[in-house]
């Protein structure tokens, strides 16, 4: 049977939940899935390095991480060493799950960049990389004859992009609008409950909803972000993040709140775009008073959905978790699953 070596770069919720799922349930997925996982290598700011080709006791860097020890105490190195671990370590699949950066993509995109360069696929639940720079690495990933997955980078574990892609084959895709932030929605959600704007944020970041620095949330940056890569992957937009207008829901006042509720609409942060007749698209992120009987306006709390306008079927709405550290380590496995099945494809058609 198949086994897959894997290196993690950052160890922090998601990455260590992948470790953690392939220690407890390794053998369950070995039977199910046809095939195995065994950790070759791990990079993470706070840990070090760690590598061994034999595959990594998952013991130790799972029972790592409160006394300030590192790698080096275990015969890795204090320093991450991300270009020299990618490169040369021998992982079939590079699982990247550092920070989002939205202005560059970086350090994520030269990680992907280094797997794939050495042949690797890649799966990643970052959006920087596939947002900013998702065409060049698809590319990149062709020319090496390898994959580049990243399901969890819009609605963690819950299938859209994959679902999107292959599902929908025969039907046109004329656009999609999404509730893609839990934050943001639980916010909202907050607010029509009587909160002010403040109060709510101040709840959902007692609740873990939302971070110290709110605005990635709030303000909409991580939607744009989302609507993005939707945009691109799947109406082949060829959009840059500045194509995407974005407003987020601090101008939401409780008035508005109220006279919405008095009309029989919901606001909702959406994320959005659609397919012009001239074959052009427009994408955006903005706060919309929906009518109470649209598909979106009963997604409450942190949910995500997104409802995808097709020709043949009408919308299709897809709702889910939207984040959580389980949740999006899923969707690496689901993306290593993918691959699984390309590959076995492919060999049962040669
Ligand atoms: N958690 C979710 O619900 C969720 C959902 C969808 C997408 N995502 C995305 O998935 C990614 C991972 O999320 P997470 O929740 O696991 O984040 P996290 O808990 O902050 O973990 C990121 C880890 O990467 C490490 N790191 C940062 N830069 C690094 C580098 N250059 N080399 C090696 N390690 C590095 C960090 O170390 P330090 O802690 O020392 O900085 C941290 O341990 C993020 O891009 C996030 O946006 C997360």
């Amino acid at each position: 049977m198949t086994t897959y070596d894997i290196a993690l770069i950052g160890f922090g919720g998601v990455n260590r939940t992948l470790a953690e799922l392939i220690a407890t349930r390794g053998e369950t997925l070995h039977t199910e899935l046809g095939f195995g996982l065994r950790v070759v290598a791990i990079t993470d700011l706070r840990l070090g390095s760690l590598v061994q080709a034999e595959g990594i006791d998952l013991s130790i860097p799972l029972n790592l991480g409160g006394g300030g020890e590192t790698f080096a105490e275990y015969g890795g190195s204090a320093d991450t060493n991300n270009e020299s671990v990618i490169r040369n370590c021998t992982a079939d699949i590079i699982c990247e799950a550092t920070f989002t950066n939205p202005d560059d993509g970086e350090p994520a995109v030269s990680h992907v960049r280094w797997a794939l360069e050495s042949g690797k696929s890649v799966c990643t639940t970052n959006k920087g990389p596939v947002a900013l720079r998702g065409a060049e690495l698809t590319s990149l990933a062709e020319q090496n004859g390898v994959h580049f997955e990243f399901e969890g980078a819009v609605m963690s574990g819950t299938p859209v992009i994959r679902l999107a892609k292959k599902m929908f084959a025969g039907l046109e895709l004329k656009g999609f609008e999404g509730i893609l932030n839990g934050t943001s929605n639980y916010v909202l959600g907050r607010m029509e409950a009587g909160l002010g704007l403040e109060a709510a944020i101040g709840e959902a970041q007692e609740l873990g909803y939302a971070e110290a620095n709110p605005s990635a949330d709030i303000e909409g940056y991580d939607v744009q972000l989302k609507v993005l890569i939707l945009a691109n992957e799947l109406l082949d937009a060829g959009m840059e993040l500045q194509d995407v207008q974005r407003q987020g829901i601090s101008a939401v006042t409780p008035e508005n709140i109220r006279k919405a509720a008095r009309e029989g609409r919901r606001w909702k942060l959406v994320g959005a775009a659609r397919r012009n007749l001239d074959g052009s698209v427009t994408a955006g992120v903005s706060p919309v008073a929906l009518p109470l009987d649209h598909g979106l306006a009963g997604i409450s709390g942190a949910t995500n959905a997104v409802s995808f306008d097709t020709d043949l079927l009408g919308a299709v709405t897809v709702s889910g978790p939207g984040a959580g550290r389980v949740e999006t380590a899923y969707a690496l496995l689901s993306d290593i699953i993918a691959m699984h099945a390309v590959r076995t494809g492919a060999a049962a058609n040669a």
